[in-house]
């Protein structure tokens, strides 16, 4: 995986990722494997899935240290994505207004929503410790693989 190109990393991925929900309905067993299945692939710091439960996003399986367990709509940025409907990559976390600092090592973050129709149901949040490390290619393959998520959530 280390020296495949990032492209054709995520194309494996995504295969993996559609193969993994194809036969599974359960939603948290899906979330989790798919966590699982990012971190193998890039070995991130932190990878997971926040869930819209009455009004707050709310901490749903991940791979990495402890994380917090609500976020507000419109804080940080994975309310700030859900409050936008947009995907949020930021390349410095301290360059962030009101970024939440689940834990200190984490330097850059991508997070992109999950809908249903045209409503945020969740995110998914990976976290890297280094900084920059997260482009325009990220967003466009992990989008691809939050449509599939959020098609069996
Ligand atoms: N940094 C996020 C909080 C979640 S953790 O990174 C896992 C934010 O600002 O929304």
């Amino acid at each position: 995986m280390q020296n495949m190109d990032k492209n054709e990393t995520y194309k494996l991925l995504l295969a993996q990722v559609k193969a993994m929900v194809k036969d599974e309905s359960d939603a948290v067993a899906n979330m989790a494997n798919v966590a699982a299945l990012i971190q193998e692939a890039f070995h991130f710091w932190w990878t997971g899935f926040y869930r819209v439960i009455d009004n707050q996003l709310v901490l749903g399986p991940f791979q990495g240290p402890v994380a917090c367990t609500r976020i507000g709509f419109g804080k940080g940025v994975c309310g700030t994505s859900w409050k936008e409907k947009r995907t949020i990559v930021v390349e410095d976390v301290e360059q962030f207004p009101g970024h939440i600092a689940c834990s200190s090592e984490s330097r850059s973050e991508i997070v992109v929503p999950l809908y249903k129709g045209d409503e945020v149901i969740g995110v998914l949040d990976i976290d890297s410790e280094k900084l920059s490390t997260f482009d325009a290619t990220d967003k466009e393959w992990l989008e691809q693989i939050a449509e599939v998520v959020q098609s069996v959530l």
